[in-house]
């Protein structure tokens, strides 16, 4: 029988007991091994819930009870997620979580932690929800060298600019909503100021590359800025403005960024609206490889937790790799001002160019001029900004 400890009973950890619960039957047939929650963390107490008589409020009574081997982190925040995971994994139990936050700044020391204690963290849940996409990127495309991962790694905001854009809603009224859904973070501001969507490319660019960069060192954008203007010129360029999160792996190293952008209707993230993700992968080998579903919400990101459970209850008795993760050097980060990517600029009034930029497209739309230009580098975009009145300014792609 194995004893399963959850610590955090909010969205996801609610959604991990029922569908530990609800699913027993066929978990346990599958696995051929038994298992109960024995204890759940969490401040408060639960009174009316079916496992009120789980909750505990001290850790201690988890860490030091050597029957619990595998403990469900959704606590959520660096404090005090970060320290029980490592009491965790260094008293010999396997830990599985759905916290981005964690994983992106203390990936690399839990997951030696749990390589010298021969038990296992896994973090299925940390990014793209219920879409399985940690484990095919670790296991299915290892033969693999990864040079591009490129997606719409947050439900919260692209709910949100899916209800702007086709019900015209206000961005207060839809991030509301958001929130009712259980999508957002607990502030709100990790979602839409592009943070929860750094965290995340920054475990993609990791598990691609096998390096981890610290999230604050990468170009982070998020969605607050975007008007009505510019949702109406997208469309009018045949594009959808999506929050992108970006990671390039090439000959001068690693360049990860998270910001709005313009994406084309032939790209396939233009059509992935409401709390979906969508995340492209290209590989040398395979090519072009794509992974999409619900990117937030209780019963899908419990499901991508849950099969972390099972991975680790399967392997009990397997000596298993862990992923070998460096800390980022500053060699392994390209120079950001040399990244290069197409632009849409919006103004009010025509703009001169440079000589050396290529424009692909203008056009005049709800009293504005827009611009698309071919590949510019992130210097020459800001000189452009700041050498002309600019309304906005989109990366496309
Ligand atoms: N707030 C996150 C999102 C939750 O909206 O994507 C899932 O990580």
């Amino acid at each position: 029988m194995i004893k399963i400890a959850i610590l955090g009973f909010g969205v996801v950890g609610s959604g991990t007991a029922e569908v530990l619960t609800e699913n027993k039957k066929i978990i346990e047939e599958r696995l051929g091994t038994e298992y109960e929650i024995k204890y759940i963390l969490d401040l408060r107490d639960f009174p009316e819930s079916p496992f009120a008589d789980r909750i505990v409020h001290d850790f201690n009574i988890i860490l030091n009870d050597p029957e619990v081997t595998l403990v469900a982190e959704m606590m959520g925040g660096s404090h005090p997620a970060y320290d029980f995971s490592k009491a965790c994994l260094e008293a010999g139990k396997s830990v599985v979580t759905s916290n981005k936050e964690v994983v992106s700044n203390f990936g690399v020391e839990l997951c030696s932690i749990a390589a010298k204690k021969g038990v296992r963290y896994l973090f299925e849940a940390s990014v793209g929800g219920g879409i399985p996409v940690i484990r095919p990127m670790q296991n299915d495309l290892a033969s693999n060298k990864i040079t591009k991962v490129c997606g719409i790694l947050n439900g919260t905001t692209n709910y949100i600019l899916t209800k702007m854009r086709d019900e015209g809603a206000s961005f207060d009224s839809a991030l509301k909503e958001a929130q009712k859904l259980g999508y957002a973070e607990a502030n709100p501001s990790a979602d839409v100021d592009g943070i929860d969507a750094a965290r995340k490319i920054v475990i993609l660019a990791a598990l691609a590359s096998g390096t981890l960069i610290p999230p604050k060192s990468i170009h982070t954008e998020g969605i607050t800025a975007i008007t009505l203007l510019d949702t109406k010129v997208a469309e009018a360029l045949g594009c959808s403005i999506k929050l992108i999160g970006q990671a390039h792996i090439g000959d001068s190293g690693l360049t990860a960024l998270v910001s709005p952008c313009m994406v084309r209707k032939t790209n396939p993230l233009s059509r992935i609206d409401d709390v979906f993700n969508g995340i492209l992968i290209d590989a040398n080998m395979v090519g072009e490889v794509m992974f999409y579903g619900p990117g937030a919400g209780k019963l899908p990101t419990a499901s991508a937790v849950v099969a972390d459970i099972i991975d680790v209850i399967a392997h009990l008795d397997s000596e298993l790799k862990t992923i070998n993760w460096s800390e980022a050097k500053e060699c392994d980060l390209a120079p950001f001002d040399e990244f290069s990517i197409g632009r849409v600029f919006i103004s009010k009034s025509e703009i001169a160019f440079p000589s050396g930029v290529k424009l692909e497209k203008q056009i005049k739309a709800e009293g504005a001029v827009a611009y698309l230009t071919a590949p510019i580098t992130e210097k020459e975009a800001e000189e452009i900004k700041a050498n002309s009145e600019i309304l906005s300014c989109f990366r496309i792609i």
